[in-house]
């Protein structure tokens, strides 16, 4: 870590009135949670996208598919949250009002480091709903069990709470979180490769409307050129060393 332009950070922090953070899956990778496109444990080298992340996937194999969350729901509980996590959470109970999160991960360790209101772009790996649109027998208590489970009278199947590549992102979230990145003075990009758009958008957002940005990672990202400093390190790391105002 750059500890010359570690101080420079922390000097926009403390001017900064409003600070929004984007996070992706690299927030989580100190945890134990793998990524999606590192070259050899990302989820991405071993699936196709195409075949786990999408509505088209999901109907062609929904076993195949379930079976995947459900492995990846089971991970999530020997995990915890790491010091990444914690000083975002932590930051925010010191600085009322100051910060806003905003995640693409959906596996809940920002909520379980004691974030509040975190803006979940991608949805949460825990929940499920109906493929299709629910009808009046279709009751999620009443479900039977199977993978995936499914309406014991229509056949609707459950399927993750997860946003997957073409559908639409949760419009309040997303609406909150834009109006974050053009309010904001400084906007952390913290463990995202830079790729997936809206999310990715919102850092140009926010430099769009004056805001600095500041990119923490261990690797180059997409959003490298976006943004005003680039933190090289592991975000367990500098977030800590960043955030300790
Ligand atoms: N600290 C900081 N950054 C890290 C760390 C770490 N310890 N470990 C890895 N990274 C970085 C990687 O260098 C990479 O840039 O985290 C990033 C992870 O990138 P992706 O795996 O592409 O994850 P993300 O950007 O969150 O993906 C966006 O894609 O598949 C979809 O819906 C999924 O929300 C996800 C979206």
């Amino acid at each position: 870590m750059n500890s010359v332009l570690l101080q420079t950070v922390r000097g926009w922090l403390r001017e900064a009135s409003q600070v929004a953070v984007l996070t992706g899956a690299g927030i989580s990778a100190e945890s134990g949670v793998p990524t999606f496109r590192d070259a050899q444990t990302g989820y991405w080298a071993q699936f196709r996208a195409e075949d786990m992340a999408t509505e088209e996937g999901f109907r062609a194999h929904p076993e195949r598919v379930w079976g995947w969350y459900m492995h990846r729901r089971q991970l999530m509980v020997g995990v915890q949250p790491n010091a990444g996590h914690t000083a975002l959470a932590e930051f925010a109970q010191r600085h009322p009002g100051r910060l806003t999160l905003i995640t693409q991960n959906v596996d809940g360790l920002h909520q379980r480091a004691g974030s509040h209101g975190v803006l979940c772009l991608h949805g949460d790996l825990m929940e499920d709903r109906f493929l299709d649109l629910p009808r009046p027998c279709c009751h999620p208590d009443t479900v039977e069990a199977g993978t995936p489970p499914h309406c014991p009278r229509c056949g609707n199947l459950l399927r993750p709470g997860v946003v997957w590549f073409g559908e639409a992102l949760p419009l309040a979230v997303f609406d909150a979180a834009q109006q974050a990145a053009r309010a904001c003075n400084l906007m952390l990009v913290v463990g995202t490769a830079g790729v997936v758009y809206p999310a990715a958008g919102l850092a140009h957002s926010a430099r769009a409307a004056g805001a600095r940005v500041v990119v923490v990672n261990t690797a180059a990202s997409e959003l490298d050129g976006v943004a005003h400093a680039v933190l090289h390190g592991g975000a367990a790391q500098v977030l800590p060393a960043l955030l300790a105002l």
